[in-house]
């Protein structure tokens, strides 16, 4: 960040606070939040998880329909109402965007041009040249634009660092991982490639952000394969190289029997870690260690990310600072997944009625 761009973000940092210390819960600063489309997702972890934030209000719900918004919200007291009215709301401090793919990119712009902070759904858009857009978009205005990776927010990740950091497995020299699981659905935005549907735009958000968490190398050279049915990417292999020489190697799926697992490799041992991306609220995590003196396991509490990426971005906009990490996270994790992308070589699979039995 230069000089100029750091100053502005503490004026903005003094001027948000001052805003947002009038909406206080008690002695505590919070934001409101609105949601834009009662997804799936939206109503399994994020709603239960903002009624838990310490920092955030539910304000508002948008529907496309109003009956849909109204069963959504009905153990709630927020307001539902359409999607612009819910972007011009002076209510409404930050927005969650958990629509498909292939509006992202137009209804993050929308918010941010209502001055809205927005936490958008991954893949946050389906190329780097709009992720670029819309960050330039968001730093411009001094706001917020964060893309969910919200497993990276579970203390399990920074437990497995923290091993890694005493040594616990030596010099790291590789990470394996895998995410995938049978996608029976015939219809719905993940089997349409016209609205960023197929497993790159669902899937490989984890395993690569996961190496940008873990590895210590800045360079990748990838070779993958992108495997396609009925013209749907449906399952990608993909190996790299990098500048540290370390290998990375990850798979994902949509035919597939559900794995959601990283092993990261060190001279001395390795650490596993299985429903790694998808962790349960309630669930106390176990990081199993192999090394030449045995296998032990370590647990890890149970934790909500969903709770604590709420926080931890509203934290970040109520003390102003920190919004140019998070655009540059969102860029990293785009430029890598391009990266796989033009290294695959495409492979058509026959469709299911030809296979053989
Ligand atoms: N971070 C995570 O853990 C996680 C997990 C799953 C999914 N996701 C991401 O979250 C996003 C949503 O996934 P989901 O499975 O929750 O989606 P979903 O259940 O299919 O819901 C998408 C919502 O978008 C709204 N929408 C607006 N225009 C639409 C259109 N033309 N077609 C269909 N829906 C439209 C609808 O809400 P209204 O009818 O109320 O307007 C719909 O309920 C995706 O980007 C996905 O990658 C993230």
């Amino acid at each position: 960040m230069t000089g100029s761009s750091r100053y502005a973000e503490q004026q903005r940092a003094q001027m948000t606070l001052s805003a947002h210390n009038k909406k206080m819960h008690g002695e505590r600063p919070y934001l409101r939040v609105g949601i834009l489309g009662c997804s799936d997702i939206a109503r399994r972890r994020f709603l239960p998880a903002i009624q838990k934030a310490r920092n955030a209000r539910l304000s508002g719900v948008a529907s496309r329909d109003p009956e849909k918004a109204k069963r959504f919200c009905a153990l709630t007291d927020c307001e539902t109402t359409d999607y612009e009215t819910l972007l011009a709301s002076k209510k409404v401090d930050l927005i969650y965007i958990p629509l498909p793919n292939h509006l992202h990119e137009v209804w993050v712009m929308r918010a941010l041009e209502q001055g809205k902070h927005v936490i958008c759904e991954k893949p946050m858009a389906l190329s780097v040249g709009a992720i670029e857009r819309m960050t330039q978009s968001a730093a411009q205005k001094g706001l917020l634009l964060y893309e969910n990776i919200m497993y990276l927010h579970h203390p399990l990740h920074q437990a497995v660092r923290n091993m890694i950091a005493a040594g616990t497995i030596g010099r790291v020299t590789g990470l394996r991982t895998s995410f995938g699981f049978m996608h029976s659905a015939t219809d719905g935005f993940r089997m349409r490639t016209d609205q960023g549907g197929g497993a790159f735009f669902d899937q490989a958000r984890y395993p690569l952000s996961a190496a940008l968490f873990f590895l210590a190398g800045s360079k990748y050279r990838f070779k993958g394969e992108a495997f396609f049915r009925n013209g749907l990417n449906v399952a990608m292999n993909a190996s790299a190289l990098t500048d540290c020489n370390e290998t990375f190697s990850f798979s994902i799926g949509f035919e597939q029997p559900y794995e959601c697992w990283y092993e990261i490799v060190g001279e001395k041992g390795k650490l596993k870690v299985d429903r790694a991306y998808t962790t349960p609220a309630d669930m106390v995590s176990v990081v199993q260690v192999s090394t030449d003196r045995g296998e032990t396991a370590v647990t890890v509490p149970a934790a909500d990310h969903f709770v604590l990426m709420i926080e931890r971005v509203c934290d970040v906009i109520l003390q102003g600072e920190g919004y140019h990490e998070l655009y540059g996270a969102a860029r990293r994790l785009a430029l890598l997944g391009d990266q796989v992308w033009e290294s695959c070589e495409g492979i058509q699979l026959a469709p299911h009625e030809k296979v053989c039995p």
